[in-house]
């Protein structure tokens, strides 16, 4: 049994630490706010890891560390407070007293730049223009250096339970980009639950484990294609095609060879299986 931490305990970090619970470790869970359920079986500790001075009410005596934060703000501010700021505070805190340390890292694939719907994998190139893509870039590097034993997962376009953005977009007429098609990559909710119960408890066994993974599923679809499938799924307004110059950003498709090597089996492996899920809760 091991004691495993998990900072930034919310959609995914509560039903992980339930995963792990019922495997038999004890889960203690950061964030702000106060416990969401009670009586729960995660051990809550309130605490915002941007103020150096919470970091006292904060154990150290964990094998494992799971980090799953995202920003208060979509804003360069609100991603350079989390993921520089509290992220050193919080790397600060351990390597004083424990150095390679058991820590999963969750990052995105905003740290990709290419743009002309070309296939990307762990090997490929990361010039991330934008500003949350360049802070999740160095945020991955500082838990890299932080500990040997460092594993990131880079999880593609998170949907699933409550996050129904794009069927919501559906219910007003929305132009998209038909033409070149432009490539959407997708993960079910419960696969990011998923992936990282796998990641975790390999890495508690000490299997060998590459330091970083592609999480998506198999499926990265042109968009404009994924929307009208969704539209006629969920009987909502059709998108209206739009075509754009040769030239126009395509995005990239994402490829999940690594992970599905890696022993992973995917509950949904297309948006289709994942939405139509959805769908048939709704
Ligand atoms: N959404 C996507 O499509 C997408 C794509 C790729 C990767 N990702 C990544 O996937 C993860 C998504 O996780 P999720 O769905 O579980 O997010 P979530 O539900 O927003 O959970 C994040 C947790 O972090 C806590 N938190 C935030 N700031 C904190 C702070 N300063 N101190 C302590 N706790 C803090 C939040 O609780 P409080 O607010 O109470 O503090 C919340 O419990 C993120 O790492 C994100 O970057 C997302």
């Amino acid at each position: 049994m091991a004691r495993i931490l998990i900072i930034g305990c919310g959609r995914l970090g509560r039903p992980l630490g339930n995963l792990l619970i019922n495997q038999g470790h004890e889960v203690v869970g950061i964030r702000r706010s106060a416990p969401p359920d009670s009586p729960s079986r995660i051990n809550w500790l309130s605490m915002d890891i941007t103020k150096t001075e919470a970091f006292r009410l904060l154990p150290t005596d964990f094998q494992q560390i799971i980090i799953i934060l995202t920003p208060a703000s979509r804003s360069p501010q609100g991603y350079s407070e989390i993921y520089q700021k509290g992220l050193k505070n919080l790397l600060g805190h351990f390597h004083q007293n424990q150095h390679n340390l058991a820590c999963i890292f969750v990052s995105a694939t905003s740290v990709y730049a290419q743009q002309e719907g070309q296939w990307v994998n762990e090997n490929s190139e990361t010039q991330p223009h934008s500003y949350n893509g360049k802070s999740l870039l160095d945020a991955e590097n500082q838990v890299m250096k932080f500990s040997q034993r460092a594993l990131v997962i880079r999880f593609s376009g998170i949907y699933g339970a409550e996050r129904t953005r794009l069927i919501q977009k559906l219910e007003k007429p929305v132009e998209i980009q038909q033409k070149p098609s432009v490539y959407t990559n997708r993960i079910h909710q419960d696969d990011c639950v998923r992936v990282l119960q796998h990641f975790a408890v390999k890495q508690l066994a000490g299997e060998k484990l590459y330091p970083l993974y592609l999480a998506t599923d198999y499926d990265p679809a042109a968009k404009f294609e994924m929307m009208n499938w969704l539209a006629a799924e969920a009987g909502l307004i059709a998108p209206i095609p739009l075509v754009a110059a040769d030239d126009a950003p395509r995005n990239k498709r994402c490829c999940n060879k690594r992970l599905v090597e890696s022993g992973y089996r995917f509950k949904y492996r297309s948006y289709k299986d994942g939405y139509r899920a959805m769908l048939d809760i709704k």
